[in-house]
């Protein structure tokens, strides 16, 4: 079985989630690297078939690779393209962008979003685990249509991640500075006591001590849980 690291078994696991336990549709990993992801999905059966993305050849050939020697070149197409620039998407794919900053993220997404049907959309789900620019990507998401599913985190030699799984509904809303900072399914973990979520946001007060001084509305947040905390 193909070994991941902690972050993309965090990843991984969302997918599976996504499945639900039917093994129908296509992974596409975009961003793909080294084609781990993809490999390890089709080999516990989770779907069907995988499409790898890659915006550069030398990774493209990497995940090709991968996929071949895995048995799975039958399975699989690897395209070299920015995001998913000629793929349409079909109903019941799982689309996951892992590794990759948060505006790369929002940019593939919204052209997604203009590019392909909405009934298509809605019978889709995003898994995303961006390396930065979180609170952007919660908010574009809430803002868009997006319905968040659930944010899992992890902490991997000694780096902490997130990873969003979320559907398109349609219904946009405005998130507070505090559920864009801290996420909002995350919050609800945290007030019911989550220790894994308690440990991320000990880590991110931390951070956010810092970037207060430069951002107003990592500011606001960080004032707004500690005035819930003394309530
Ligand atoms: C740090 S690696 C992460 C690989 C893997 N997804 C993971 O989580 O381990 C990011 C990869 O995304 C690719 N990438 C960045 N922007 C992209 C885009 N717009 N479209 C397709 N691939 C992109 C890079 O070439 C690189 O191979």
């Amino acid at each position: 079985m193909q070994s991941l690291t902690v972050r993309l078994e965090m990843v991984f696991d969302q997918v599976r989630k996504a499945r639900n336990g039917l093994r129908t549709g296509r992974i596409i990993d975009v961003g793909s690297d080294h084609g781990y992801l993809a490999v390890r999905c089709l080999e516990e059966g989770i779907v069907d078939s995988a499409v790898c993305t890659e915006i550069h050849k030398a990774p493209a050939k990497r995940s090709e690779d991968a996929l071949i020697n895995a048995g799975y070149g039958d399975l699989s197409e690897v395209y070299v393209t920015d995001g998913l620039t000629g793929v349409p998407l079909k109903s019941g794919d799982i689309i996951v962008m892992a590794g990759i900053g948060g505006l790369n993220i929002i940019d593939i997404i919204k052209r997604a979003v203009t590019d392909n049907d909405s009934n298509v959309l809605s019978n889709v789900v995003f898994v995303v685990q961006p390396q930065k620019s979180n609170e952007l990507v919660r908010r574009y998401l809430a803002e868009s249509g997006f319905s968040y599913l659930e944010e899992a985190v992890c902490c991997d030699r000694n780096i902490f991640y997130n990873c969003i799984r979320v559907v398109y509904t349609g219904a946009c809303r405005d998130l507070t500075d505090l559920e864009a900072c801290y996420g909002p399914l995350l919050l609800e973990r945290y007030k019911a006591g989550d220790k894994e979520v308690k440990e991320y946001f000990d880590h991110l007060d931390s951070i956010f001590e810092i970037r207060k001084r430069s951002n107003p509305a990592v500011r606001t947040a960080l004032e707004e849980k500690r005035k819930n905390e003394c309530i």
